[in-house]
C-alpha cells in the first residue's frame, strides 16, 4: 500500500524503564519528584505529542494496559517496547524513565526532525570537557576535535520502519540511533537541553528533587 503523505503521521513512545539501577542503588525510576515518580514525568511528556505511549517495566512489575515487560539489557527492553507499537504507527520515540525533564518542545523537535524526512533525530547538548580516547592501558590514542562532539540524551524519535529494520537486523547498542547508523539511517541532532540530564547517581537525583520543586513553585 503506498502511504499518503497527506495522512497525519501516528506517533508512538516508548519509555524505557525496566533498568535496575546499579550505579543509582536501586530502581531509581521509581522514586518520587514533587508528585511524580520519573517514569510518570517521562510519560507525561511524551503523551502530550503522542498518539500512545508503552511503558516498559522490569520484569515482575504489575502491568496496567500500556504496560510491557523489559529484559536484561536497554536493547531487550526497546524491542520489547516495540513489540507492543501498533503496526500502523509511523513515527516512533524512545525515551529513558531516567530522564524525567526532556520537555515537550524537545519530543516535538525530533518528531518535526522525522516529518522533514530524516530516518532518525537526537536531542544534543555541546560537550564541555576535551575527550580523549584511551587503549585498554589508559594511554591515550586521540583527541578528538570538541567542534564535532555532541552528548546526546533521548527522546529519539525515528521512522518506524526504519527503527523496526534496526531491531530486527542487529543486537545491541549504545543509543537507538546508533542501530539505525550501522544500517546507513541518517540520523540528526536537534537542541537538547541540560534539563534532560540522566538520572544515574544518587547525587543526581539531589539535583532532579531540586529542579522539580523549582518547578512545582513556578520559579522556572
Ligand atoms: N533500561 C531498561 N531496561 C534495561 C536497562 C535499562 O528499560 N534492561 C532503561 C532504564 O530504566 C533507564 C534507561 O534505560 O530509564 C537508561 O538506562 P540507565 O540510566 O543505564 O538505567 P539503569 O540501567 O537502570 O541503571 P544502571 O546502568 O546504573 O544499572
Ligand atoms: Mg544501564
Amino acid at each position: 500500500m503506498c502511504m499518503n503523505s497527506n495522512e497525519p503521521d501516528n506517533v508512538w513512545t516508548i519509555v524505557v524503564a525496566a533498568g535496575s539501577g546499579q550505579r543509582f542503588g536501586g530502581a531509581k525510576q521509581f522514586e518520587m519528584l514533587a508528585d511524580k515518580t520519573l517514569v510518570e514525568w517521562a510519560v507525561t511528556a511524551a503523551q502530550a505529542v503522542s498518539d500512545g505511549v508503552i511503558v516498559v517495566l522490569p520484569p515482575g512489575a504489575a502491568l496496567s494496559p500500556g504496560s510491557v515487560h523489559g529484559g536484561a539489557s536497554r536493547s531487550d527492553s526497546v524491542r520489547c517496547g516495540l513489540a507492543a507499537v501498533p503496526a500502523d504507527a509511523t513515527i516512533i520515540c524512545v525515551h529513558d524513565a531516567a530522564r524525567p525533564f526532556a520537555s515537550t518542545g524537545v519530543f516535538r523537535s525530533v518528531i518535526e526532525a522525522i516529518q522533514s524526512g530524516v530516518d532518525g533525530a537526537v536531542p544534543a547538548v555541546d560537550v564541555v570537557d576535551t575527550i580523549k580516547t584511551v587503549n585498554s592501558e589508559g594511554v591515550v590514542m586521540s583527541t578528538p576535535d570538541r567542534s564535532m562532539l555532541r552528548a546526546v540524551q533521548t527522546p529519539q524519535a525515528f521512522r518506524a520502519t526504519v527503527l523496526r529494520r534496526a531491531y530486527d537486523a542487529l543486537v545491541d547498542g549504545t543509543d537507538d540511533a546508533a542501530l539505525v547508523e550501522k544500517l546507513g539511517g541518517k540520523v540528526v541532532v536537534v537542541r537538547g537541553t541540560p534539563a534532560a540530564r540522566k538520572i544515574t547517581t544518587p547525587e543526581d537525583l539531589e539535583w532532579a528533587r531540586q529542579y522539580a520543586h523549582s518547578l512545582t513553585n513556578g520559579e522556572i
